[in-house]
């Protein structure tokens, strides 16, 4: 029995039944109808009022599309407030509200928010990743959410790509499995199954092969000093790209067919086996073509040959880019398998534009019920029209110490020990005295990264939890005293057995965290240097979104820990810093030693071994 059949079992829902109210509701709808079914808004874009009258079936909160002041019941207020619009039209077909839960619900302030996908992926746990899916779910539900843009199945194969971060691991079996198991965990969340939360597989396909330059951003706006990328018009803020920004996010994948399906459609299969109704594609193309009106990739294998019954839903704004005559774009995306549009803004103009190509015979009607067949098959197999207002009462668990200690342990099983020389770790609880420096030691936003609270992440107490000073405060006996300096500028006279350094990369999210190079930098490597004079044992942790380039400064460090980006519970550090934990992390990315290793083709072609093999990770 499929995981969606037999869940609609249990809720006493047989299959013949959610196909008779399926096809009740769409005899009775109009065009108009239908086509709202496949619009989906971002919430500050359109009111209840007019999700109603547009009969819209879907609204978003995009990165940082929160309320204000951002709170746990403001967020529900909001979503119940376009639920409610939604099931006072005629047929009260309930409203799918999406969001970005990628680590945790990490839009609303208060929420748990975990080590990001490449740490879970060092967890090699797909049992600690079902519960961490459970957990987003139940948050999610408090609000009133129903469906995360999540899991992220890349399997990225080049560390300069900012989205690096989102995926697992380089390797698809591995992303195939923790796919599998958050999709298990936001579907299963509720013992009696009467309620779910909606997974979506991104990006399909082959997000992950995109090649450096080979971005369409890039090519708009390759120079430093040009402002946001296009596709996000509509934002206000005009941002400076760096060096690299945008070289490679969103650009081709020149692989051959038999790679696309070794490497990249697996997780994609394993998560829809698991459970996974929804897909987005992908803003990227395959051979020069894009995702979004290809309709080989989506009609033919990912509906036709993997027999997806769910829907395809499109990037935010992605179909604008197909063609430069927005109604082509509309044709083209729905024609080739698209089954709702993203808009995200003008949805009035999406609406005309797919509704004047079924009037003037470019998409056949046939194709428009099939998509909104899809849709409603989904949101009632997922119980939203019994509960369509989520789970109230899950408000008060909502951030909760059980919550949280989930993700203290997934931190604890992400960290990685690459190096441990002249005995550095674990660290006694009995020194007199720490040194600790590096501003992530002692910032939440840092150690959460992009995807937290706001899109791109920012630096900052922005939300609740436990940074890594603080942990290492509460783990140390009352006598030691810990020194903290976040630029290493310590007293003249400071000095320790053990310095701590923190390196982080400055939070972002996809485009503007492409990277020409991955060395440490000279303020970070000035940093090591002031501490290695006032110490014995240096201790580095590394939080980044991806292995850095630190072969020349190795020599210096004494201890090594990749701890990715942590999330908000980052007692998990000193847990195992101090020895009440082992390490257990894996690298779910091999480690190059210099530039040239990257991306992972050169390093398979290159004659020497990687500075750390995929899968290392020391134990003491
Ligand atoms: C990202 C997606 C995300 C969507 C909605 C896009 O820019 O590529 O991963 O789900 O925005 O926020
Ligand atoms: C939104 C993100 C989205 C991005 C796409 C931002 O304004 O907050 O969710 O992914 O635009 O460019």
């Amino acid at each position: 029995m499929t995981a969606r059949a037999e869940s609609n079992r249990q809720r006493g829902l047989p299959d013949a039944e959610v196909a008779r109210k399926v096809d009740y509701l769409l005899s009775r709808m109009t065009l108009e109808e239908k086509l709202g079914q496949m619009t989906m808004v971002e919430n500050n874009s359109i009111t209840p009022a007019q999700v109603a009258e547009f009969y819209i079936g879907s609204v978003l909160s995009g990165g940082g599309g929160n309320p204000t002041p951002n709170t746990p019941a403001n967020w529900r207020a909001m979503v119940c407030a376009f639920q409610k619009a939604a099931l006072e039209t005629r047929l009260a077909i309930p409203l799918l509200y999406g969001v970005d839960a990628v680590h945790g619900h990490n839009n609303v302030k208060g929420a748990v928010i975990f080590p990001h996908n490449i740490g879970l992926g060092a967890s090699r746990d797909p049992d600690l990743v079902e519960r961490i899916g459970q957990v987003t779910a139940r948050e999610l539900l408090a609000t009133s959410v129903h469906w995360t843009f999540a899991p992220s199945v890349s399997v990225p194969q080049d560390l300069r790509w900012g989205r690096t971060y989102e995926g697992y691991s380089e390797d698809s079996q591995l992303v195939a499995e923790l796919g599998a198991a958050l999709t298990r965990g936001l579907g299963n969340c509720r013992a009696d199954g009467s309620i779910q939360v909606l997974a979506c597989a991104k990006h399909y396909v082959a997000d992950g092969a995109a090649q450096w330059r080979e971005s369409p951003i890039a090519e708009d706006a390759p120079q430093q000093g040009s402002t946001a990328p296009p596709q996000d018009s509509a934002a206000p803020q005009a941002v400076e790209l760096a060096p690299g920004q945008w070289q490679i996010d969103q650009g081709d994948a020149p692989i051959d067919e038999a790679s696309l399906r070794t490497t990249h459609l697996p997780p994609y299969q394993a998560a829809i086996a698991a459970g996974a109704r929804t897909v987005m594609a992908s803003y990227s193309s395959w051979g020069g073509e894009k995702l979004h009106a290809h309709r080989y990739l989506l009609r033919d294998l990912l509906k036709g040959e993997l027999g997806f019954q769910g829907f395809v839903v499109t990037d935010w704004m992605a179909i604008n880019q197909l063609d430069p005559d927005y109604q082509q774009c509309v044709v083209q995306a729905v024609q080739a398998g698209i089954d709702m549009v993203m808009v995200p803004y003008d949805f009035r103009r999406f609406i005309a534009a797919l509704k004047k190509a079924v009037e003037g015979g470019d998409v056949a009607l046939k194709r428009i019920d099939d998509a909104v067949r899809r849709i409603l098959r989904v949101k009632l197999d997922l119980g939203l029209f019994e509960q369509p207002f989520g789970d109230k009462p899950l408000l008060e668990s909502l951030g909760c110490a059980a919550h949280r200690q989930v993700a203290r342990e997934a931190l604890r099983k992400s960290l990685v020990l690459l190096k441990n020389e002249r005995q550095s770790l674990p660290l006694s609880r009995d020194a007199p005295r720490l040194l600790v420096a590096g501003r992530a030691a002692d910032d939440i936003g840092l150690q959460c990264g992009g995807w937290s609270i706001t899109w791109q992440g920012e630096a900052g107490a922005t939300t609740s939890g436990t940074t890594i000073l603080e942990g290492l405060r509460a783990a140390v006996a009352d006598t030691a005293a810990i020194d903290y300096s976040a630029d290493g500028q310590f007293a003249a006279e400071a000095r320790a057995a053990v310095g701590i350094v923190a390196l982080h990369e400055e939070p972002y999210a996809e485009g503007f965290g492409d990277r020409a190079d991955l060395s440490l930098v000279p303020d970070e490597i000035a940093l090591l240097r002031r501490v290695r004079e006032r110490c014995d044992k240096l201790i580095v942790l590394l939080i980044a979104g991806r292995p850095r380039i630190l072969t020349e400064q190795l020599p210096w460090i004494d201890a090594l820990v990749a701890a990715w980006l942590p999330g908000s519970e980052a007692h998990g550090i000193a847990d195992v810093l101090f020895g009440d934990y082992p390490f257990t992390g894996k690298l779910p990315f091999s480690w190059p030693r210099s530039m040239d290793q990257i991306p992972l083709a050169a390093l398979q072609a290159s004659a020497e071994e990687p500075l750390w093999e995929y899968g290392y990770g020391l134990t003491d």
